[in-house]
């Protein structure tokens, strides 16, 4: 099929590769040309997994770069929106970018097209695609609104597409329906899992995924909803690793207890430094407001933010309660990214805790494996950068563990003793046995589950330096 994905944001490029690689032809549109130009040499502007590979596989053949939306519009059958949905300073989606592309499609709908809402919408929204395309002029029989919600994790973003859990299309019409099944029917019928250059299945994968066909509005609820109840999740078990602190309760069994009940889970359920990134902070405002707006005041959601930030606070005042005063102390910072495995460090708590422990008077010396280049140009000269995790945390009176990359729960830890100037660590994300670091030497406070206490005195090679 012919598809246009308008935006080459996060969603837009995983999307448009993504289609390339289910055999579709698609024509990425945006309006930032040196974004363009980057993509058509070769760049890719973000870190996710398998998304080089793919748009390599198929740059210049099945996918094509354009800032002529109009063209590309004309040139497909359906159309994907995934630009921005930024908040507003009152926590409502900013929808002038969306707004803006269903005007300049609707001078390009000379024959049959449907056109799809991707980017995370608040409810009605397909009614508004709608009712601008037809003020623009496009006869009404002429295209369909739909509405196809994206579950992707940045990080995972491309399995996350190609082995969904399941696929989410919101119409109102029987003939957008057979379109948006002939989009998605390389992976519904299973034929995708059979090729033998298929991007590798991730574990747990079950497929073929399902297709669930809901009305527009519904589709559009699912996302919000969907978000807001992972972000819930997030928030209860840190409000219950609050409470095993206090009682002297372990919430990893916790969690183990609670999560093997198949009604509850046991995934989205890892305490830590609270949830951050582009999606939830931002949809929870988002959906919050869409519910207030409907008339219904939804003071769940409210409680969950609070308890995000509150988490980050606590936080903080275990690196106070562990190292006494601040000012001066040297901390080690391992993760500044929202979560492992991307480079974004939008709404990190990581990011913000570096801030308010340098605001105190921390010296911070932080290592992330892929988002120091944006870190940098967020935090400036305030904050030192190292090369690794050991050169971190070289010389520091206490080691901070604030993003759950893979490689920061694998380090060498006899080396890491002999690095720091005192054995403390910190983890905001659960990464280490409290047991084994304590065989190796360290004190080790981690959240909702029993510090490991061991004599914290200053490693031979700190003593040589100080004498
Ligand atoms: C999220 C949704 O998962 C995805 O379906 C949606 O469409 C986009 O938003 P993403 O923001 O990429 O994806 O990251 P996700 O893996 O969901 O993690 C979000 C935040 O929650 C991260 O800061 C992560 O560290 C935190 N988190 C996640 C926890 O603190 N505990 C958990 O158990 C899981």
């Amino acid at each position: 099929m012919h598809i246009a994905v308008v935006g080459s944001g996060y969603v837009g490029l995983v999307t448009g590769a993504c289609f390339a690689d289910l055999g579709h032809d698609v024509i990425l549109v945006d309006n930032d040309q040196s974004k363009l130009n980057a993509l058509r040499k070769g760049e890719v502007p973000i870190h996710e997994k398998f998304l080089p590979e793919l748009l390599d596989k198929h740059r210049g053949k099945r996918i094509r770069f354009s800032e002529d939306l109009q063209s590309a519009a004309r040139a497909s059958e359906v159309i994907f929106i995934a630009v921005g949905t930024p908040a507003t300073e009152s926590g409502d989606a900013d929808m002038s970018y969306i707004e803006s592309v269903a005007r300049e499609i609707s001078g390009a709908v000379d024959s049959y097209k449907v056109v799809v809402e991707k980017s995370t919408v608040p409810v009605y929204t397909n009614e508004w695609i709608q009712k601008i395309i037809r003020r623009n002029g496009a006869h009404p029989e002429q295209f369909d609104i739909a509405s196809n919600p994206e579950f992707l994790r940045e990080g995972t973003g491309v399995t996350d597409f190609l082995y969904p859990d399941r696929i989410v299309v919101g119409v109102e019409t029987e003939r957008a329906a057979e379109v948006m099944k002939n989009v998605y029917g390389p992976l519904t019928s299973g034929w995708y899992y059979g090729r033998n250059d298929a991007v590798p299945r991730p574990d747990r994968a079950q497929t073929p995924p399902q297709l669930i066909i809901t009305s527009a509005k519904s589709a559009e609820l699912i996302k919000h909803a969907s978000n807001a109840f992972l972000a819930m999740k997030i928030s209860f078990i840190n409000a219950v690793a609050s409470i095993c602190e206090t009682v002297g309760a372990n919430v990893q069994q916790v969690c183990e207890g609670i999560g093997t009940d198949s009604r509850i889970g046991p995934r989205f359920l890892n305490p830590g430094i609270g949830y951050g990134g582009s999606c939830f902070p931002k949809d929870l405002l988002a959906f919050r407001s869409v519910a207030k707006e409907s008339g219904y005041d939804f003071r769940l959601l409210e409680e969950v933010i609070r308890i995000n930030e509150e988490q980050r606070h606590r936080f903080l005042r275990k690196v106070r309660s562990v190292l006494w005063t601040l000012r001066g102390k040297r901390l080690g910072v391992l993760g500044l990214a929202f979560k492992g495995g991307t480079d974004d460090i939008r709404e990190s708590p990581a990011l913000l805790l570096v801030e308010e422990l340098s605001r105190e008077g921390c010296k911070v010396c932080a290592y992330d494996p892929a988002a120091m280049e944006r870190a940098k140009e967020a935090l400036g000269n305030g904050v030192e950068f190292a090369t690794d995790a050991y050169q971190a945390a070289k010389g520091a009176d206490a080691v901070l563990i604030l993003t759950e990359w893979e490689e920061f729960a694998s380090l060498d830890l006899q080396r890491l003793r002999s690095l720091v100037k005192y054995p403390i660590v910190l983890d905001g994300r659960n990464l280490y046995d409290p047991a084994l670091m304590a065989e190796n030497g360290f004190s080790y406070y981690s959240v909702g589950r029993p510090a490991a206490l061991c004599e914290e005195t200053a490693s031979r090679g700190a003593k040589k330096e100080r004498a």
